[in-house]
């Protein structure tokens, strides 16, 4: 049966290419898009879909934005956030404001209408960081930065609406994504610019730090899943299953370019700087079905070719 989606966040990296997705994959769904467009978010990632949506220029913090967004919506998927951990160091503000009076506002207007299902999008960062195994749904938020315990706050905010009103949510942890639409600033994407401009490529610290990888559109697969077939009230961890050290992914992708590993330069390490992120997704694998159908090897070759492809794209960066 038609739906009609709201996708907050529509604009920026993992929102736009979740868009495309669900145009292609429910042709027969309206698409909402409420965008406040940060820095982060571009509306020409959505100029070729433009006149199959609707666009709403607007801040998730503001309720009469938020209403008229929500209002006739059966689902709500929420990518609004300030995403960029440096930036969250530097001054919290934003991601506060964004990522707790935001998606308040957001629930709120959920639980004052039809909404029959929110997703709330959020991030392995919860979890801190695991030496060795990998967390599953169950084990304790440890978030070590103000991005991570915003997002962290957002979350059990979405869990107390559905025990406190039983609003229909849904919670995804998704580990790092890569592929088209990736703000500048991002480490894939400063990786594949600098390289290209023969500039150096930096890496925090020692380069030990690790990270598991999805390829966008197998994240945006599984949001579509757990939005459709999750237990609501319940949280599902999606991971790639490629984990890697920052300097082992540094070195492949100066290896796919064909540029010279003299490029690396180590920096001064980021405050707070967690080791190893690891998710056990069990859960949505064995409870909904769902894995990755990319591999990290060839994913990553596409997502390179993109930024190689989109200089247009990026050269103001
Ligand atoms: N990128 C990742 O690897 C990753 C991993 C796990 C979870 N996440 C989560 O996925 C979501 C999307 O991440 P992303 O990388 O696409 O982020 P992004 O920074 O590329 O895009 C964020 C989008 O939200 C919009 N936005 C920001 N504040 C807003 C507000 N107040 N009102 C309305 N719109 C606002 C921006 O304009 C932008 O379009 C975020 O919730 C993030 O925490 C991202």
């Amino acid at each position: 049966m038609s739906k009609k989606v709201l996708v907050t966040g529509g604009c920026g990296f993992i929102g736009s290419n979740f868009v495309h997705y669900m145009l292609e994959k429910h042709p027969d769904y309206g698409i909402v898009v409420l965008d406040k467009l940060t820095y982060a978010g571009k509306k020409e990632n959505l100029a070729s879909v433009m006149d199959k949506i609707e666009f709403i220029h607007g801040d998730i913090c503001n309720k009469g934005d938020v209403e008229k967004a929500v209002k006739d919506c059966d689902f709500v998927v929420n990518f609004a956030a300030e995403t960029h951990v440096d930036r969250s160091i530097v001054d919290s503000e934003s991601f506060i404001l964004t990522e707790v009076l935001g998606v308040g506002r957001l629930l709120e207007a959920a639980k004052e209408t039809n909404v029959e299902r929110f997703v709330q999008i959020s991030t392995d960062e919860v979890y801190g960081s695991i030496k060795n195994g990998s967390f599953k749904e169950t084990d304790s938020l440890n978030p070590r930065n103000p991005y991570a315990a915003c997002k962290a706050a957002a979350e059990l905010l979405t869990k107390s609406y559905f025990e406190t009103f039983n609003t229909p949510i849904l919670i995804t942890r998704t580990t790092n994504n890569h592929g088209p639409f990736q703000n500048a600033e991002k480490f894939i994407p400063k990786i594949v610019i600098n390289a290209l401009r023969n500039k150096p490529v930096p890496i925090y610290g020692n380069g030990q730090q690790v990270r598991d990888w999805i390829y966008v559109l197998d994240n945006c697969e599984a949001v579509d899943i757990v939005l459709h077939k999750g237990k609501l009230g319940e949280t599902y961890n999606i991971k790639g299953g490629n984990e890697k050290t920052n300097l082992e992914l540094v070195k492949q992708i100066l290896k796919i370019l064909g540029k010279p590993e003299s490029l690396i330069s180590f920096i001064t390490d980021r405050l707070g700087h967690d080791e190893r992120y690891s998710l056990d997704d069990t859960k949505i694998r064995n409870g909904l079905g769902w894995k990755p159908s990319t591999t990290f090897g060839d994913a990553i070759k596409k997502t390179v070719q993109w930024y190689i492809d989109n200089e247009s794209w990026w050269s103001n960066a």
